[in-house]
């Protein structure tokens, strides 16, 4: 997820003079937000722990598989436990906690996720788990099931980012300028948590459950070639999960609707000059006005219920060019160019794309104006993410599964953020339910934000989320009738809520 750390952002956001995007406090951690976290916790850990003691036995120290020795027939009033006595074996969780530490020790950027995507590949042949492979580059899709429809589609993103580790601990990252700062780590060992779950439980799917692991996530629109090369293929509705360090380990949080902000950013560069004398297309007046004219999208265009913002965060001449206007004895250089750079963020589809297209249009309009020349550069394929849309439904799945895996105390509506995902490109494909599940602990000092030299996570959160990620799977499989079938007087998709 983003928050700003990738290249051509930090590129953008170090030159600021400005403070750029107001980003909202997401959930405002009072005190009393967290007043209730033991209980939570409580209710989270006699579900995951709890249920350990009554696994399979520790046959193998491999992957745990699981159900080994137990034939299930379905019932529809027993999969809370089972599961819940899957994921709390203590084999499990230290199976993912080596996982995660494995990957938080090599963490690879975009598109550079060899040694994860061998370890996924290898983990998932240990479970006997099929999958695709490369798909995205190195991506990795398993497929776990019956094989038949309907399909549905778990998600975790596999890169790190250009960040420098500054917590001192054991599994430290061991390359520098480098860290799973977001999570990731994280996201990768509790799907493939999950694939263990469900291959104990493959027998009662009523379908079939894909598991994507993506590259690329936190530049480079990993999730779109993903599309591109098959990944939704046949798939009916998509989850994922994010650690978010504003929730207590292990609870669980989401909103229908818009949730992530769509987030692109711009560069665009003003040419003028030449020899016309008084008449001299000037690029740095061209620049100017374009600027204020920029700041005029959002607050007289845009429906100030519907938050959006326009930020200019960069403005850049060439120096040497002035320089040697001024050694010649010119008022201005004969050709200057002058570079203008900024983002722009909306909560609406709508929005977001008719912020693109106004962007362009005043810029070139305004150079124009001038005399000058402009051209937009909207880096469509490294950093242009649409708004992550959670469809009503799938939302309403996600709470559902979750309150009844954890208990209702460990499930919350949280308000949107700022921040985007590159999971958007799937909620524009089908329906999506992303969500968060919570990673802070004070004792351990999982406090710090995601994109942090100081961000960590309680590992105690891997079982749990596996756990979830399969029970939503399953269930989804399961009431696929009731959440596909009458769609009709649903109106409160995400779609439709667009302004
Ligand atoms: C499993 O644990 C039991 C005790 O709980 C022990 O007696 C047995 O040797 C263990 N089996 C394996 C294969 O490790
Ligand atoms: C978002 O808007 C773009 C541009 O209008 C359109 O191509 C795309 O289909 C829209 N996506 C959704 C999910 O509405
Ligand atoms: C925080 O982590 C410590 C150490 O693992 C654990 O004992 C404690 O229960 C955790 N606290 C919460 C609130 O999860
Ligand atoms: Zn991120
Ligand atoms: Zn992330």
């Amino acid at each position: 997820m983003d928050r700003g750390g990738h290249a051509l952002r930090a590129t953008l956001l170090l030159l600021l003079t400005l403070p750029t995007i107001p980003v909202p406090v997401a959930c405002p951690a009072t005190a009393a937000a967290f007043l209730e976290e033991d209980t939570i916790l409580g209710a989270v850990g006699s579900a995951m722990r709890g249920g350990g003691s009554k696994g399979p036995a520790n046959a193998s120290t491999r992957p745990p598989r699981g159900g080994a020795g137990r034939q299930h027939r379905y019932d529809v009033g027993s999969w809370k436990e089972e599961i819940a006595g899957l994921a709390g074996r203590p084999e499990l969780a230290a199976w993912l906690r080596r996982v995660r530490r494995r990957i938080h020790e090599r963490p690879e950027l975009a598109y550079e996720e060899v040694e994860t995507s061998r370890l996924v590949r290898d983990e998932l042949d240990a479970l006997g788990v099929g999958f695709l492979h490369p798909v995205a580059r190195t991506g990795v899709v398993a497929t776990l099931g019956t094989g038949r429809p309907p399909v549905v589609a778990l998600r975790a993103d596999m890169d790190a980012l250009p960040i420098q580790e500054a917590v001192e601990w054991e599994h430290k990252s061991r390359v520098p300028g480098k860290m799973h700062a977001c999570g990731h780590d994280a996201h990768v060992a509790m799907l493939l948590g999950a694939a263990s779950i469900l291959k104990s439980r493959e027998h009662q799917l009523k379908g079939t459950v894909k598991l994507l692991f993506q590259p690329a996530e936190e530049s480079g629109c990993g999730a779109k070639r993903m599309i591109e090369d098959g990944a939704l293929d046949g798939v009916e509705a998509i989850f994922a999960v994010h650690v978010s360090h504003q929730h207590p380990t292990s609870v669980i949080g989401s909103r229908t609707g818009a949730l992530l902000a769509g987030c692109g950013f711009f560069k665009a560069v003003v040419r003028g000059g030449g020899d016309k004398g008084p008449r001299r297309a000037d690029p740095v007046l061209a620049a100017a006005s374009t600027i204020i004219s920029l700041q005029s999208i959002v607050s007289r265009e845009a429906d100030p219920l519907d938050s959006q913002v326009v930020s200019v965060a960069l403005v850049k001449g060439s120096e040497i060019e002035i320089q040697q206007a001024a050694a010649a004895g010119a008022a201005q250089p004969q050709e200057l160019e002058l570079v203008l750079g900024g983002t722009f963020r909306a909560f609406s589809n709508a929005s977001f794309y008719q912020l693109r297209r106004r962007i362009e249009e005043v810029i070139t309009a305004q150079s124009r104006v001038h005399g000058c020349a402009a051209s937009v550069d909207f880096f469509e394929d490294q950093s242009f993410y649409p708004p992550t849309v959670n469809d009503a439904r799938m939302y309403g799945h996600v709470r559902r599964v979750a309150s009844q895996l954890l208990g209702g105390a460990a499930y919350r509506d949280v308000p949107p953020m700022m921040g985007a995902e590159d999971f958007s490109f799937y909620s524009q494909a089908v329906p999506a339910g992303f969500y968060y599940i919570g990673v802070r602990n004070e004792t351990l000092g999982s406090v710090h934000t995601g994109h942090s030299p100081y961000f960590m996570i309680d590992e105690d959160v891997l079982p749990t989320g596996a756990a979830v990620h399969a029970a939503i799977a399953e269930r989804f499989l399961a009431d696929h009738a009731s959440l596909m079938g009458a769609a009709s007087d649903d109106d409160d998709t995400g779609d439709q809520q667009e302004m």
